[in-house]
């Protein structure tokens, strides 16, 4: 899958897929602070259009995946699955021993494509999520190792 490096020329376009997928999207500023940070940032685009973006965080041994996104648009084509092959080739190349991630409880299909790619639950982050009429969710923590 042929991805390239996220610019912030790109975040118009990012931020518009992130809103129109996420209940509680990150902002322009999250990120931008990624980019500024050097975190793993890829996008996937076909004939100039957008369709999906990931964001890695590498920590020593550990790559933290903080978002995948498909455009809503073309959600259940593989995209998805394609899109998280390409971060866990980039954390083995990275030598990376595992990768790690949250996810809310109620992502059933964020936990699907997650679990089809050998990621396990280790844990959960209580009332880690903001969610609806202030109260919070929590979150699942799953591990893939590498
Ligand atoms: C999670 C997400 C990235 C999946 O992308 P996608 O391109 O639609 O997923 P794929 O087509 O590659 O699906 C791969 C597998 O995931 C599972 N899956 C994906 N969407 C699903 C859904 N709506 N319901 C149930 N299972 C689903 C299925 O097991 C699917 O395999 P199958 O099509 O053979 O049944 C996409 O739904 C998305 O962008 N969601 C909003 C953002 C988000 O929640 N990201 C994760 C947290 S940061």
């Amino acid at each position: 899958m042929p991805l390239r490096d996220m610019t912030a020329g790109d975040l118009d376009e990012v931020l518009r897929i992130e809103q129109g997928v996420h209940a509680h999207p990150w902002t322009r500023g999250n990120f931008s602070d990624a980019l500024e940070s050097g975190y793993v940032c890829r996008v996937y685009e076909v004939a100039g259009a957008m369709l999906g973006f990931f964001v890695l965080m590498p920590a020593v041994d550990e790559m933290h995946l903080l978002d995948i996104s498909i455009a809503a648009t073309h959600q259940r084509r593989g995209l998805g699955r394609g899109l998280l092959e390409a971060a866990l080739q980039i954390a083995r190349g990275m030598n990376m021993q595992r990768m790690l991630l949250e996810v809310r409880p109620s992502n059933t299909a964020a936990i699907a494509l997650y679990s089809k790619a050998g990621f396990a639950e280790i844990g959960r982050r209580r009332g880690y999520y903001p969610a609806e009429n202030n109260a919070r969710e929590d979150a699942i923590v799953m591990e893939c190792k590498l």
